[in-house]
């Protein structure tokens, strides 16, 4: 997945990092629900690509397990086709031919012990490595998250979590309701396997642009020394989708945006754009930080949530000139849903480098359009050189990390008009991966499946984070329960959330940066 030949390869520094020394061994993956949405659109794309791309070996296989009656060939014709559908490269047959091989299916009941019993047969005969290691297998759970529990229960009774196999769990989000469901949860995944086998997803942290940011930060020398409250004057995070809950209406009505997306990717950038250099560029060092970083966010009370943590329902609007539907309209959602779409909210992160600087974050559904940035603006400067009038330096400065949809750098600085003596105008520098580096968007899940076969576990998400995240949210949710908005829908689709999120920032003489 490396193309070198796009940059000048005397100036690539390879560093020597214990990421590197990961392999990828053979394995056999198991898909529960390996029949779904999932694992046509995502997983076996991923798969197939990886397989192209040579990246994984030949000895691996994977079993699909679902519900669904139909023979390996059917199921293998299914996959032949979503993958034809779903993939951003061009499908070659050879390959296929060659992959399908390793693919296999298992219909049955997850509740059944026959069903396991002849899924322990299946991945003998798939994996019979040549090897005399354990065989290393891979549990997805591409379920809905009740099932997950029954599924580890499953797999410890059969004896397939520890011991004879050396597995891996790979989960979804939503990782608990609560900070109460999560721990529940946890409790019954760590019945059957270690922390350090359970790879939590949160695909925010796979996403090229998220994963540079500790190497932006810790391998130069120019931002870091202004990372902190003495010269930063507030940080914003923008998650703005303008796609609606699509076919998942159920699924939203209960969760809504703060389980959706705040708890998680959200929060999860907090940490990656906060934390202090970790001691050491390792899985749990990093996590060690982020999680510091979580637990200093300030807890929030009723008080500070009713002035400092706006929501929002869309109504119908438009997007890109075309009329979409109201939240309320759309399948599954009740009439009356006070089910909030929209997040904007200002965090504080108590510790010695953020004391006092505000992190204004925001999330929605159907906003003006789809952008996921980081913005650090800078504080003015000491004095009004340029007269009292010139409002321009005041923003002069602000550095900005693109997630999505444009995944670049930019550093924003003011610079003399060349038309006039009094003038000053601010000007852009960019760093853009697309035109440095020649690359399409990032493929999120290829990336994620090869650090869980390599076991590098830094992008996923432990559970004391999870926990942690929960804390912080929990409030919010409860007051929210507790106070039922009554001006929902209370933004129009299209737009960029309720006039409540523009005064939150307006008040304290600051403004979105991300329009
Ligand atoms: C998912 C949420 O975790 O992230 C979705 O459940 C959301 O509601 C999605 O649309 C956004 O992901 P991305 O990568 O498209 O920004």
């Amino acid at each position: 997945m490396e193309k070198y030949e796009e940059i000048d390869s005397r100036y690539l520094q390879t560093c020597d990092i214990p990421v590197e020394e990961f392999k990828v061994e053979g394995f056999t993956m198991v898909i529960f629900g390996g029949a779904g949405d999932l694992s046509k659109r995502m997983l076996l794309p991923s798969v197939f690509h990886l397989f192209a791309d040579g990246v994984i070996p030949g000895e691996f296989g994977i079993i699909a397990f679902d519900k669904v009656k139909m023979t390996e060939e059917r199921y293998r014709n299914m996959m032949k086709e979503a993958v034809r559908n779903f993939s951003s490269e061009s499908f070659d047959e050879k390959t296929w031919s060659s992959f399908s091989k390793r693919l296999f299916y298992l219909a049955g009941d997850f509740k059944k012990d026959e069903n396991f019993k002849e899924l322990i047969r299946k991945v003998k005969k798939v994996s019979s490595p040549k090897r005399k290691e354990k065989i290393e297998i891979i549990f997805y759970m591409s379920v809905p998250p009740q099932v997950t529990p029954l599924i580890v229960d499953k797999l410890e009774h059969h004896n397939l979590s520890r011991g004879v196999f050396q597995t891996k769990l790979i989960v979804e989000k939503p990782f608990g309701w609560d900070r109460a469901s999560a721990i529940e949860l946890n409790s019954i995944l760590t019945k059957s396997f270690n922390e350090n086998q359970i790879f939590r997803i949160d695909h925010y942290l796979s996403k090229e642009p998220v994963r540079n940011i500790v190497f932006f930060r810790f391998s130069n020398n120019t931002f870091e020394h202004l990372w902190n409250r003495r010269y930063m004057d507030n940080v914003q995070i923008t998650v703005a989708e303008d796609i609606g809950i699509e076919s998942r209406g159920a699924f939203y009505e209960k969760a809504g945006v703060v389980r959706d997306v705040v708890q998680n990717h959200l929060l999860q950038l907090i940490g990656m754009v906060a934390m202090e250099p970790p001691i050491g560029f390792t899985a749990e060092f990093i996590r060690d930080e982020k999680l510091k970083i979580f637990r200093c966010i300030r807890p929030m009370d009723d008080k500070f949530i009713d002035k400092y943590v706006v929501r929002g329902q869309y109504g119908p609007g438009k997007i890109r000139g075309k009329d979409v539907p109201g939240y309320r309209s759309e399948e599954d959602v009740s009439k009356d849903s006070i089910t909030p779409t929209f997040f904007a909210a200002k965090f504080f992160v108590d510790n010695w480098r953020w004391a006092g600087v505000p992190f204004y974050v925001r999330a929605g559904k159907r906003l003006n359009k789809r952008i996921t940035e980081i913005s650090l603006q800078l504080k003015s400067v000491p004095l009004r050189l340029f007269g009292r009038t010139c409002d321009v330096p005041q923003e002069a400065n602000i550095l900005t990390l693109s997630i999505q949809p444009d995944e670049r750098i930019s550093l924003r600085f003011g610079v003399k008009y060349p038309y006039g003596r009094d003038k000053i105008y601010p000007v852009n520098m960019v760093f853009n991966y697309h035109t440095t580096f020649k690359l399409k968007q990032h493929p999120v899940y290829e990336q994620l499946l090869l650090d869980c076969m390599k076991g590098d576990l830094t992008p996923f998400v432990r559970q004391d984070a999870v926990e942690s995240a929960w804390e912080t949210v929990d409030p919010i949710i409860a007051r929210w329960e507790n106070m039922p908005p009554k001006n929902f829908p209370n933004y129009a689709a299209g737009t960029w959330g309720p006039r409540e999120a523009d005064v939150l920032i307006k008040r304290e003489g600051r403004r979105w940066i991300t329009a």
